[in-house]
């Protein structure tokens, strides 16, 4: 399943061509993030959300976009032992990682598009990675995403939004750690979600969260985010 591509969408980026695709630029972003920090939270709303649709479907085909070092996924497997659990993302040093801590996750390393089979998944998460994407990259990974659930399918994404600590920096900005970012009013989510019914949309606040920073000061985040629970139409 791997697929890892070059550029051929600059025009979908929306920003200037540097020789790097949108991709590779992320890669070399995460890769290092990765390289000094594993991130262990099992649960994340979007595991909480997993659980219950694999509750009722232990075999279910799960698949997380952005799914970094898998720590949703890594306990997903400890808690469904027959669901199919798929993860992707641009980093192979997170994959790398997941794949050191975790056994029976079928990972691979996207590019700019996804190569998942049509109508396949029963589950989709997504937990702070499209907010690091172009917002026309964005909305074409949303769009194969939705090729690939089958109808009635439940997803759940977790997204910055425009009251976002760091959304000063505006679509595009650079933060300390974490590097680019975009940030989505109400009104984007409901295009970028066209292809879903919009079941809920909550706005969750990580107010003072302190993050390492590589210039050696510990920037707070006042981190806002919409949590969107969906189902495919
Ligand atoms: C804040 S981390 C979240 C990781 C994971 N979802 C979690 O909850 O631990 C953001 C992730 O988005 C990934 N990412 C950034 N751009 C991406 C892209 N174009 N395609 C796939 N993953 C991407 C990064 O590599 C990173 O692993």
């Amino acid at each position: 399943m791997l697929s890892i591509q070059p550029s051929s969408l600059g025009e979908l980026t929306g920003r200037p061509r540097t020789g790097m695709s949108e991709t590779e630029a992320a890669a070399r972003t995460w890769d290092g993030y990765y390289a000094g920090s594993f991130t262990h939270a099992p649960y994340t709303d979007a595991v909480v959300f997993a659980i219950k649709a694999l509750s009722r479907n232990r075999t279910g085909v799960v698949y997380e976009f952005g799914c970094g070092n898998a720590q949703n996924l890594g306990f997903l497997r400890s808690l469904f032992p027959d669901a199919r659990l798929i993860g992707s993302d641009v980093s192979e040093a997170g994959l790398a990682a997941a794949r050191r801590r975790y056994e029976g996750l079928e990972l691979f390393a996207n590019g700019e598009t996804l190569a998942l089979a049509p109508a396949s998944l029963d589950v989709v998460i997504e937990r702070a990675a499209l907010q690091h994407v172009p917002k026309p990259l964005g909305q074409a990974y949303v769009d194969e995403i939705a090729e690939a659930m089958k109808p009635g399918a439940g997803a759940f994404f977790e997204i910055a939004n425009t009251d976002h600590g760091h959304a000063a920096l505006g679509d595009g900005g650079q933060d300390p750690v974490f590097g680019y970012r975009v940030f989505y009013s109400l009104g984007e989510i409901e295009t970028l979600f066209a292809a879903f019914d919009i079941d809920q949309v909550f706005e969750r606040r990580r107010t003072l969260v302190r993050a390492p920073d590589p210039a050696g000061s510990a920037p707070v985040y006042n981190e806002a985010c919409f949590q969107i629970y969906l189902t495919r139409r």
